[in-house]
């Protein structure tokens, strides 16, 4: 593994009292309705646990893989492969698709593009982390647990080159070279 220096970002502790927030959210807009929660994965799995613990609505979940970054690369790439297909229908349902953050934001572009062709009752996107300064698709998240200005970050999910994934703070990463 690449050693790297940490610098804590956004502690465990505040991505929780923003994550409560984000569900008290959603339980007000889908009031009464089901949901079909769709974690993106691997990023967004840490994420997606705490949040639908906290949304008190009946749901399905289900997973969707991609991939945008090739090897250890901090910049996307810019073509998003469809890796691993949701496994539940996406006809009439509440969509919520859960991503860890969204950067140039091709890959949530993609993401919305080939599951509105399914005709889902409704398409939302719930991101814990914006990168708004890298944008280069016209999209923005409908629920936001935080804006970050443009710096490498991992923990909570967020991974450099397959690691640092199991840290609970969310984190600066500084490549030592
Ligand atoms: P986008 O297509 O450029 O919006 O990239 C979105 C994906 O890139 C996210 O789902 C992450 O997997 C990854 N990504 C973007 N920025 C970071 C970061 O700072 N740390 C870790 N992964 C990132
Ligand atoms: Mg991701």
């Amino acid at each position: 593994m690449e050693k790297g220096n940490l610098e804590v970002m956004i502690s465990y502790n505040e991505i929780l009292d923003r994550v409560k927030l984000l569900a008290d959210a959603i339980n007000r807009d889908f009031a009464g309705e089901e949901l079909l929660v769709i974690g993106v994965l691997k990023g967004a799995w840490i994420f997606m646990a705490d949040l639908v613990k906290y949304i008190d609505l009946p749901m399905e979940i289900s997973f969707i893989s991609v991939s945008s970054y090739s090897g250890a690369r901090t910049t996307s790439s810019g073509v998003v492969r469809l890796l691993c297909d949701v496994d539940r229908p996406v006809e009439r349902k509440n969509v919520i698709v859960v991503e860890d953050i969204i950067d140039t934001g091709l890959t949530i572009n993609y993401l919305k593009k080939i599951l509105s062709v399914r005709n889902p009752n409704s398409l939302k996107v719930c991101s814990l982390l914006d990168k708004p300064s890298r944008r280069l698709a016209d999209i923005n998240p409908d629920y936001c647990g935080f804006s970050i200005p443009d710096e490498f970050v991992v923990g909570y999910g967020l991974d450099y080159n397959g690691y640092y994934r199991n840290l609970r703070d969310i984190c600066k990463l500084k490549l030592s070279n």
